[in-house]
């Protein structure tokens, strides 16, 4: 293919994946980003395989690629896209580990002079940037399907360790920018050995509560192996695309601290939520106060107020059609009902908010954090539906808990509030909920879709008959 149009094609399709980020910043605009993301990206493909030779092996790949990814995508639950997302992050990790040894073992151009040694740094920075994005990623998985603990792991002496191990990573750097032959090869080797356990260690210090900001700064590093592939393969969009992917990750993972009250050297210290218990079963004295559908149904009837917090278990569940559905009732009747998200509620940035996406819940009722805390106290009816340690009320009154200090819902200064989940059972940071044992906290126990379903069923039926046309008696 002719160089100018290679290089035109780059410069659409990097104007295209900059529209999509654009797009992609607000849910109403969020379809179009997509698809300009999609459209950038087939442009980049067909470029790409225009300048490359070996026709037979890229088709085989590209096909079998194209069809392990759509069929991964239309199966994927939408409560398991973190998982997927985090593992997309490590193929990415695992690809700049790949092409840094294949640039190693055959550079794709001819150099010479200084130009070597800037290869070489590429390739070293590149495979360890890789190489800590692939198995931090594949912790971050672990940790998110439950299969490792989900709580902080430590180990004796971390610091101590992982600070030895950046240090013999660092000065392994030396000897691989003048080393030929096999011995440049054991060095990259050794690095890259360090480096796998290098991000399983720190990723495994990290504690449930911070998961959300790894995810995103494992995102981020991909775009960064993204750049340094771009860089070790001379290839302007992808340092392009791995320069955008690794900004926006950045730039989420400080909104994530800030909304998480944390900052980013805390984060990857680790250790937030080390002490949780996290057994699955409660050690907060009280007793907790059950309540069924026809209470709950009463409750929404007297109030004026309702504000609607979700959480993780309202996308297990998938109740959020029923949720939708019951917003428009009471709406309907005249009551004040606003839905108040969490930074980091559910399992990925923004889930909540596609999940009310997707049930066509108006956007103007959908309120961040900050937007709607300070109203709560003025809240007649506050519904929790599966959220858990984003209300938790120990953040802000317990300096002892493991999450002090994380800013939540003040769901607790609500007139009731009625908390929908199966159990008195933690979250994901594996930290007890005083909120359950309070004297104004209603516990409706059970899946949220069932109690939802419940209690739109018992709203849906008296607003048929408080519609219901009166008969006209006519006199004999
Ligand atoms: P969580 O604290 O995880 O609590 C969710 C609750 O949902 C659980 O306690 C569970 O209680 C309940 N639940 C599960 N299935 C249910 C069902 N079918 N019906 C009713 N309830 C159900 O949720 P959250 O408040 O959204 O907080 C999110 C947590 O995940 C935070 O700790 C956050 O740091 C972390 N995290 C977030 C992200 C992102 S990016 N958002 C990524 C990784 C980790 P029962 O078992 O008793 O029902």
């Amino acid at each position: 293919m002719e160089n100018n149009l290679v290089t035109t094609a780059y410069i659409v399709a990097s104007a295209l994946f900059i529209l999509s980020l654009a797009g992609l910043s607000q849910p109403e605009t969020a379809t179009r980003g997509n698809l300009l993301g999609i459209l950038g990206m087939a442009i980049a493909f067909a470029a790409t395989a225009g300048i490359s030779q070996g026709y037979p092996i890229q088709i085989s790949s590209i096909g079998l690629g194209v069809l392990v990814g759509v069929l991964a995508a239309a199966r994927v639950a939408m409560t398991d896209m973190p998982e997927m997302v985090a593992l997309l992050n490590s193929f990415v990790g695992l690809a700049a580990v790949l092409v840094g040894f294949a640039e190693y073992l055959q550079p794709s151009a001819a150099l010479v002079g200084g130009d070597v040694t800037i290869h070489r740094v590429e390739i070293y920075v590149g495979v360890f940037i890789g190489i800590v994005t692939f198995t931090g990623s594949v912790v971050a998985v672990a940790k998110l399907r439950g299969w490792v603990p989900s709580r902080a792991v430590l180990l004796p002496a971390r610091h101590v360790f992982t600070l030895g191990m950046l240090g013999a990573m660092t000065v392994l750097g030396a000897p691989f920018l003048t080393a030929t032959g096999n011995d440049g090869l054991v060095i990259l080797g050794a690095m890259t050995a360090i480096g796998a356990v290098f991000g399983i260690v720190i990723v495994m210090a990290i504690g449930g509560a911070d998961m959300a900001v790894v995810i995103s700064l494992l995102n981020s590093y991909s775009g960064l192996a993204s750049a340094a592939a771009g860089f070790m393969l001379n290839n302007d969009l992808l340092i392009i695309t791995g320069a955008l992917v690794g900004s926006s990750g950045a730039i989420l993972s400080y909104i994530m601290c800030k909304g998480m009250n944390r900052s980013f050297i805390n984060v990857l210290l680790g250790g937030f939520g080390a002490t949780a218990t996290s057994t699955g079963k409660t050690t907060v004295e009280g007793s907790a106060t059950s309540t069924n559908t026809g209470e709950v149904v009463d409750l929404l009837a007297n109030a004026q107020s309702v504000v609607i917090v979700p959480g993780y278990g309202m996308a297990v569940a998938q109740a959020q059609h029923a949720v939708a559905e019951i917003t428009r009732i009471l709406r309907a009747q005249g009551k004040q009902v606003r839905f108040g998200i969490h930074p980091v509620a559910g399992r990925m940035p923004g889930h909540m908010n596609v999940l009310l996406a997707e049930a066509n819940v108006p956007y103007d009722i959908v309120l961040e954090m900050d937007e709607i805390n300070e109203d709560l106290a003025t809240t007649d009816v506050v519904l929790v539906v599966g959220a858990n340690d984003t209300v938790n009320p120990s953040a802000k009154h317990d300096p002892t808990s493991p999450i002090a200090g994380m800013p939540v819902m003040e769901v607790w200064g609500a007139g009731t509030v009625v908390v929908l989940k199966r159990s008195l059972s933690s979250g994901y940071a594996g930290v007890d909920n005083p909120l359950f044992f309070n004297d104004n906290t209603l516990m409706f126990f059970g899946d949220a879709k069932a109690n939802v379903n419940g209690i739109l069923a018992q709203l849906s039926s008296a607003a048929a008959v408080e519609t219901k046309p009166t008969p006209v008696l006519s006199a004999a």
